[in-house]
């Protein structure tokens, strides 16, 4: 399973970049007004830390302004992904997008329905929300499974990753996983958590204290 970052937080990307784990990057209109900096900036930046897809939204709703959108963020950098939301001028975008080989990812996708039409429509991503689905007792990996399920009945003609999206917890991650999802999203804070265990920090300990009695160095 690929791991992208769910932020516009350049500092963060940065950061977590460097443990090598980074597939990519996911942001929205909320994450970049959440930056405070201007949409090109941060953008070619992000371009610039990571080798990986860079989803950058359309904030258009009619399917001429979507296109054009498309072209001007895909004009960023080579690794930007356009994200287009789960409307019917969203599709025809994605359609025409993909037509002129430009990554697209789907976003918004809340049912099954939904994520067929996307794959219909030639997405390169399609980013199910399952955080907010379980925000209101919905369940959101669920969702994933059955996602999964129907795109792997055609391998030969549905190339759309499932992008798990809207995750709010490490289990999240591990269900993710056990399904198969293609890549998940992370906010940086669960990417952080995701590796916490008190038995690993108390191990470690144990082990450093034991040895520091030895009196003996690996490199001298
Ligand atoms: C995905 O691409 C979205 O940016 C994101 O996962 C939305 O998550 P939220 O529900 O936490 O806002």
């Amino acid at each position: 399973m690929k791991f992208f970052i769910d932020t516009a937080d350049i500092d963060e990307i940065r950061e977590l970049a460097v443990t090598g784990l980074l597939d990519g990057v996911t942001t929205n209109p909320s994450l970049i007004a959440k930056s405070g900096r201007p949409l090109f900036d941060v953008l070619g930046e992000i371009c610039e830390a990571v080798e990986g897809p860079v989803s950058a939204e359309v904030t258009a709703t009619n399917v001429e302004s979507m296109i054009a959108e498309g072209h001007k963020l895909a004009q960023i950098a080579k690794n930007i992904t356009v994200k287009v939301p789960l409307t019917w001028d969203g599709l025809r975008a994605c359609r025409a997008l993909r037509a002129e080989s430009i990554q697209v990812n789907i976003t918004l996708c809340f049912t099954s329905a939904q994520a067929i039409l996307a794959a219909k429509a030639g997405a390169s991503f399609v980013s199910p929300f399952i955080g907010r689905l379980d925000d209101i007792s919905q369940n959101g990996m669920q969702l994933i499974q059955d996602i999964v399920q129907i795109y792997r009945q055609y391998p030969d003609s549905i190339q759309t990753e499932v992008l798990v999206a809207s995750v709010r917890h490490p289990l999240h991650a591990v269900e993710a996983a056990k399904l198969g999802a293609n890549v998940i999203t992370l906010p940086p804070k669960v990417l952080r958590q995701m590796i916490n265990h008190p038995f690993t920090d108390i191990g470690l300990k144990a082990f450093l204290e034991d040895w520091d009695k030895t009196g003996q160095k690996i490199i001298k």
